[in-house]
């Protein structure tokens, strides 16, 4: 699968290992920056671009690191059709794939070290939605939250 990467000047030095874990575990890695360190640039920009690369169906999945994970995976939520989580356990990173249909894996690049990032990486890419009824139920509410405020 193609999985966009984007990370801010918090989560750069993660990156080109990051790039390297998604092509060692046979995928394809498509680089949404930032492409130099840029010491002043903002993570809801890179967010966006990983996205959009999702949502239009360019990449299959999304990694985005920024220095804590939780601002990039704050932004990247705010888009329709993005479940994006801060996963710094392989538990998390494989089961939220496989309950919550998680498409975006975020990670702190001032939290977690590179070798951990590569076998979250791997645990995320590994694993699969499993279409179980409760867990598409589960999903469906949740993507009914993307319509707009309900009643109750
Ligand atoms: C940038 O300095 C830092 O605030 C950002 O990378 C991230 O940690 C926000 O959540």
């Amino acid at each position: 699968m193609i999985v966009a990467i984007g990370t801010d000047h918090g989560g750069f030095a993660l990156k080109e290992r990051v790039l390297r874990a998604v092509a060692e575990a046979g995928h394809e890695p498509f680089d949404c920056g930032a492409m130099t360190l840029q010491p002043g640039d903002d993570y809801p920009d890179y967010a966006e671009r990983v996205a959009n690369a999702v949502n239009s169906g360019r990449a299959a999945r999304g990694v985005l690191i920024c220095g804590s994970g939780v601002g990039i995976s704050i932004a990247a939520n705010k888009f329709a059709g993005i479940r994006a989580a801060i996963c710094h356990d392989t538990y998390a990173a494989r089961q939220g794939v496989e309950d919550d249909a998680m498409n975006v894996l975020c990670l702190g690049g001032r939290v977690i070290g590179p070798e951990l990032a590569v076998e979250l990486v791997r645990e995320f890419l590994g694993a699969e939605f499993k279409a179980f009824d409760r867990y598409e139920r589960r999903l469906r509410k949740v993507q009914r939250f993307e319509q707009g405020p309900s009643a109750g």
